[in-house]
């Protein structure tokens, strides 16, 4: 798991811009289902055949980055945000653009720090003009963090642990999941930091009877923390709300005697801002019901983004356990005249 996680990690691929980490992801599942394909935006699917339910779980394979507006005469990138990038933590990082060309982020003169806002920070490529800078990147070209995967004990740290965690937990259920009667469509999503776009557009094509997005999660453990329940390193966490979608009530309990019987460590997530692919499955055709499974993770949305082995292991064990659980839909979620 921890060489899979990292590899995943340190492939390029922020929004609209997944063809790497595709293919990687790709390579790594094909051996493992019935079925692999993409579409017209760029969304990876694996599907493993079954004649009952129809399961789709979601993991978002995009990260966030940092896109060139404007080059300058003297060679260097003004740029734009991909997603949740502040400025504070882009100062002083190194980025790599995915034809490998390399910068550092450089500030503008600024009397208070306070006041630093993107538009203050440049990329600087080493080009010494605009000509030169024009051989290496073009306007649109997309850089990420650069940043190779570390690993402390159970504990692995890099970039784009959101959501490459999240995509390691999947491939490693599609590999251990034996024959089940449910149909299981895994989604390896784009454009998930950008606003939900690639899950939308996979669930349509799917049409689900139940969705699941498995996702990082903010924690409450640090020094000084947010009011957050979650801790790294005490299991799965099964969320219950975020701003882009109430778990089905069924979803959170099925999960939840699911880690029961398996003795599976999990916690419950409530979490007071942010989103992930269930947001949009929820939200397809008439209403999927849908629930998330969440890995802990600290810093996110940094290149220091931390999460535990032990915590993606128990992800594993209760997404295994989902998607084997045979559900008899018209019983569990019933529609009716009352
Ligand atoms: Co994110
Ligand atoms: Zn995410």
């Amino acid at each position: 798991m921890k060489d899979l996680l990292k590899k995943l990690s340190e492939t390029y691929g922020p929004s609209g811009r997944e063809e790497k980490i595709r293919k990687v992801i790709a390579g790594e599942i094909k051996d493992f289902v019935d079925e692999v394909f993409t579409d017209p935006l760029g969304n990876l699917y694996a599907v493993k055949k079954g004649k009952s339910t129809k399961i789709m779980v979601a993991a978002h394979m995009d990260e966030i980055g940092i896109i060139v507006t404007y080059i300058d005469k003297d060679g260097f990138l003004r740029f734009s945000n991909v997603g949740g990038v502040s400025p504070q933590i882009l100062l002083g990082q190194r980025v790599t653009f995915g034809n490998g060309v390399v910068g550092s982020i450089g500030v503008e003169k600024l009397d208070d720090i306070k006041k630093l806002t993107l538009d203050k920070l440049y990329i600087d490529i080493g080009a010494k003009n605009k000509e030169e800078a024009e051989k290496l990147v073009k306007i649109g070209d997309i850089a990420t963090y650069d940043r190779e995967a570390a690993v402390m004990g159970t504990r692995v740290i890099g970039k784009a642990m959101d959501n490459r965690a999240g995509c390691a937990v999947v491939i490693e259920a599609l590999r251990r999941l034996r024959e089940t009667e449910n149909e299981i469509y895994a989604v390896f999503t784009t454009q998930e930091e950008v606003g939900l776009r690639g899950s939308r557009t996979s669930s349509y094509r799917i049409n689900p009877d139940l969705g699941l997005a498995v996702d990082v999660t903010l924690v409450g453990d640090t020094p000084e923390p947010p009011a957050l329940n979650v801790a790294l390193g005490k299991g799965a966490a099964i969320k219950v709300k975020d701003a882009s979608v109430i778990c089905h009530p069924k979803i959170k309990a099925m999960l939840s005697e699911l880690a029961a019987k398996h003795k599976i460590p999990v916690q419950m997530e409530v979490l007071t801002a942010g989103g992930t692919d269930a947001g949009a499955i929820h939200l397809t055709r008439e209403g999927v019901p849908s629930g998330v499974i969440s890995i802990p993770c600290r810093y996110v949305h940094t290149p220091v983004e931390m999460v535990d082995l032990d915590d993606m292991e128990n992800s594993v064990k209760l997404l295994t356990a989902f998607l084997s659980t045979s559900v008899k839909m018209q019983e569990a979620f019933p529609c009716a005249l009352v």
